[in-house]
């Protein structure tokens, strides 16, 4: 169903990528591929599946590639077509036909926020809802954004996405502190949020509740972000404006995702998604599953200490 409430999703794709080091010297990161499709054209197809027109891409200025690939590429298709490789044209020509892309510039990375507020302007007057995607968090099945929608629209505020992590595993992530939202609503897991810990240590975390990369922000981010200082590495931080909103009243709600979720930032775990989809892919499925599977019985018989290494 498409939803009219989301008309621009706003991708921030400005990042050093300094987990994927050296890959992303030459390559963005939201170009590296899950199988054969960049994670950017993914988000891509999430947007246009919420119903959203635009997709406004905060790029860098050596990042240039990223628009590229929502180019028409008409020699490409031209040849492949010539040579009746008409189901490479469909691939090439697929990001282009999914949704128009925007360019706004962030000169220098100086974080999520700032990337955030660098779209304001890319904005329609009319546009009270700012939903930001981030390129490398896949949340599967995708319709969350859906969700969060509904939910902005009964407690108004700003609707943030929660997944649910393992208690040693929260040091990774941003934490909600959260209260029951007073209702089950719609059938989905609504709480509302007290405050945000940037990741806390095991044991001191106010909840197993953590951040994913989809945000329903209510237009009033912009003046918060103008408001709020660099926070940790020196960098204008989102949280930190959300943060200052909730202090101030607003209310901030999230929806807890019950599926699945791949955060394609670092090696370890863009390497499972691409498992993940690499299994589920109708072509290179079975082929894939075999290799793995001898992957694994090989280190298992190299490796007769494999529990405690899995530990690690
Ligand atoms: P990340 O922190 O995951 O990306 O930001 P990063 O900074 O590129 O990664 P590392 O830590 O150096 O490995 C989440 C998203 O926000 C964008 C990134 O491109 C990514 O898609 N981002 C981050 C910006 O657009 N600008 C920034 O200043 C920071």
């Amino acid at each position: 169903m498409r939803n009219p409430t989301v008309k621009t999703v706003v991708v921030p794709a400005a990042g050093m990528g300094t987990r994927f080091l050296p890959a992303t010297k030459t390559v963005p990161k939201e170009l590296l591929p899950v199988v054969d499709t960049p994670g950017i054209e993914l988000i891509a197809e999430e947007a246009a599946q919420l119903g959203a027109q635009r997709m406004v891409i905060v790029t860098a200025p050596e990042k240039q590639e990223i628009m590229r690939h929502f180019g028409t590429f008409e020699d490409l298709c031209a040849t492949l077509r010539s040579r009746g490789k008409m189901e490479q044209v469909e691939k090439v020509a697929r990001a282009a036909q999914l949704i128009e892309a925007v360019a706004v510039e962030q000169d220098r990375p100086l974080g999520l926020g700032h990337a955030v507020a660098c779209a304001e302007t890319a904005l329609g007057v009319d546009e009270d809802v700012v939903a930001v995607m981030l390129p490398d968090d896949l949340v599967l099945p995708a319709g969350v954004m859906e969700k969060m929608v509904r939910v902005r629209e009964e407690f108004g505020g700003s609707v943030l996405c929660a997944y649910n992590v393992l208690p040693d595993e929260v040091f990774n992530y941003g934490i909600f502190d959260v209260e029951d939202a007073g209702a089950d609503f719609e059938g989905f897991d609504v709480k509302r949020v007290r405050g945000m810990v940037e990741k806390p240590a095991v044991g001191e975390a106010p909840s197993t509740l953590a951040a994913t990369g989809r945000y329903l922000l209510d237009r009033s981010i912009f003046d918060a972000l103008r408001r709020i200082q660099p926070g940790k590495g020196g960098e204008i931080q989102l949280t930190d404006a959300i943060d200052l909103l909730i202090s101030e009243g607003h209310p901030v709600h999230i929806v807890v995702h019950e599926g699945g979720r791949h955060d394609l930032g670092n090696p370890g775990g863009y390497i499972p998604a691409n498992v993940d989809f690499g299994l589920r892919d109708p072509k290179y499925g079975p082929q894939l599953y075999r290799a793995i599977s001898q992957i694994l019985r090989d280190f298992e018989a190299a490796n007769p200490g494999i529990e405690e290494y899995a530990q690690r």
